[in-house]
């Protein structure tokens, strides 16, 4: 399908740094990369800071980098980059100790086990719920951004992290190292965690949660993890875990308020399945509409809209050979929306979802978690979240947009509104406990 070309860089915008600049990736690096492969096509090279990168659109060249090869590649500098948050977490580190971690974590990940977290989802939403009234301004993200940092702190950490979430802003966890306010929260999460370990080592309770696993791993020389490994495992877990659900869920909410045919839709399927009951685990096979909804906003506003690989071990990929030191790079933003895949790629429209176009897509076409041995951990516990969460409010609650707010992607390590979704609050239930007494009032009438 390639042409081989030995001994060759890809052409790409490295060849024109004087007419592709730095500036453009920085500034609007979706825009950038949607350029370059729309000018390059499948595979291009990139030469940023004289650092070689190769940046692959298609999807059975990524399958190779992520599964096919991927024992050729390491995650690279981007996230390396944060090591200073995440530390030797299970996103950023690599190797034998990644394996053993990964595996560690594995069982608070089972199917059956987030099974388990769908009572913990709703109740927290609908707790949250109980603080809103109709009429009232809020900003969607926000309140997103509080609601899953306490859900994966009960779920994970079986820990109440109410109070701490009002006192946290918004936790963003691309904190460039000057970014004082990012530090200041990441201080903040911190703190939170070593109090939850603390707690939990002096009690030595065994609350069967991830924290207790982690707690309770030994190595075959019997010493166990140190409070900085757990710090590293919590922190990492606690920002993954949070912020891309959160920003699924604010970029729906963004969507369905311009989408009213698509939002009416969703009314009626969670009217019809849940009547005035809030949904349970039991209810997600028959909510297929409402996760169609998720599946297209995670193609359309991917959290993690790109993702960037080390070459370790020299190979080729489509006739090109790369070498060791070189980045790899891919985008599931600029994937997601290519024509090649999907029929009209920039509409909003979850019904794409139905009769099964996964199966038929190619493997790579839809990678919102990525994929192979580092593919994300959390896919089942984030869509089963984002399905259920979305469930519970707008069975409650329709959020319409607030005029003349600018609602822009901000592309950092995750993709999420810059500043936030404002949005008014209108109660579905006052509507139809109106309406209704208007029928009844008009049956009478008549
Ligand atoms: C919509 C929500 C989410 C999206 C879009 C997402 C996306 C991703 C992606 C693309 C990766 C792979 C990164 C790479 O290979 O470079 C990843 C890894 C990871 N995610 Fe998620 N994620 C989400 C939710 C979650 C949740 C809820 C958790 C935990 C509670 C989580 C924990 C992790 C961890 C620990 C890794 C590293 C896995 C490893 O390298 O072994 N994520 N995520």
């Amino acid at each position: 399908m390639w042409r081989a070309s030995r001994n060759k860089f890809p052409a790409g915008p490295s060849e024109g740094l004087k007419r592709w600049s730095l500036g453009p990736l920085n500034n609007n690096p979706l825009e950038y990369f949607t350029k370059v492969a729309r000018e390059y096509g499948d595979i291009a090279g990139m030469r940023v800071l004289n650092f070689k990168t190769i940046f692959i659109n298609h999807p059975d060249l990524i399958e190779e980098v992520l599964v096919t090869n991927a024992r050729k590649y390491s995650k690279g500098r981007v996230l390396r980059a944060n090591r200073h948050v995440f530390g030797e977490g299970l996103l950023t580190s690599e190797g034998e100790f990644w394996l053993r971690q990964r595996r560690l974590a594995q069982p608070a990940f089972h199917r059956a086990r987030i099974a388990s977290y769908a009572a913990t989802m709703v109740e927290y939403t609908q707790r949250m719920l109980n603080g809103w009234r109709g009429g009232e301004e809020r900003d969607a993200h926000q309140e997103m951004m509080r609601l899953t940092l306490q859900i994966v702190g009960k779920t994970l950490f079986d820990a109440d992290v109410e109070r701490d979430a009002q006192a946290i802003f918004v936790p963003h966890w691309l904190p460039t190292p000057t970014n004082l306010r990012a530090k200041r929260e990441i201080a903040q999460i911190e703190k939170i965690l070593y109090r939850i370990i603390g707690e939990r080592r002096a009690s030595g309770r065994d609350a069967g949660d991830l924290l207790s696993m982690l707690l309770s791993a030994q190595d075959d020389d019997g010493s166990r993890m140190t409070d900085r490994q757990l710090r590293d495992e919590a922190i990492t877990l606690f920002l993954a875990g949070h912020e891309t659900t959160a920003s699924t869920l604010s970029w729906t909410w963004w969507m369905l308020a311009q989408n009213p045919t698509m939002e009416a839709k969703l009314h009626a399927e969670l009217d019809a399945v849940l009547g005035d009951r809030a949904p349970s685990l039991d209810d997600l096979p028959r909510l297929a509409y409402t996760g169609h909804i998720i599946t297209e906003s995670l193609r359309l506003y991917p959290a993690a809209w790109g993702m960037a690989r080390l070459v370790v071990e020299d190979h080729e990929i489509a006739g090109y050979p790369v070498t060791k030191g070189m980045g790899v790079a891919m985008a599931q933003w600029v994937v997601h929306r290519d024509p090649r895949w999907y029929d009209a790629p920039e509409e909003f429209r979850p019904e794409r979802w139905e009769d099964d176009l996964l199966k038929r897509l190619p493997r790579f076409a839809y990678f919102p978690f990525g994929g192979g041995p580092r593919q994300c951990i959390g896919n089942t516990f984030a869509l089963m979240e984002a399905t259920l969460i979305l469930a519970t409010i707008a069975r409650k609650f329709r959020l319409r947009l607030v005029a003349n707010h600018p609602v822009v992607p901000l592309a950092s390590i995750t993709l999420r509104p810059r500043h936030g979704v404002r949005v008014m609050l209108e109660s579905r239930e006052k509507k139809e406990a109106v309406s209704s007494s208007n029928d009844r009032q008009a049956a009478v009438a008549d």
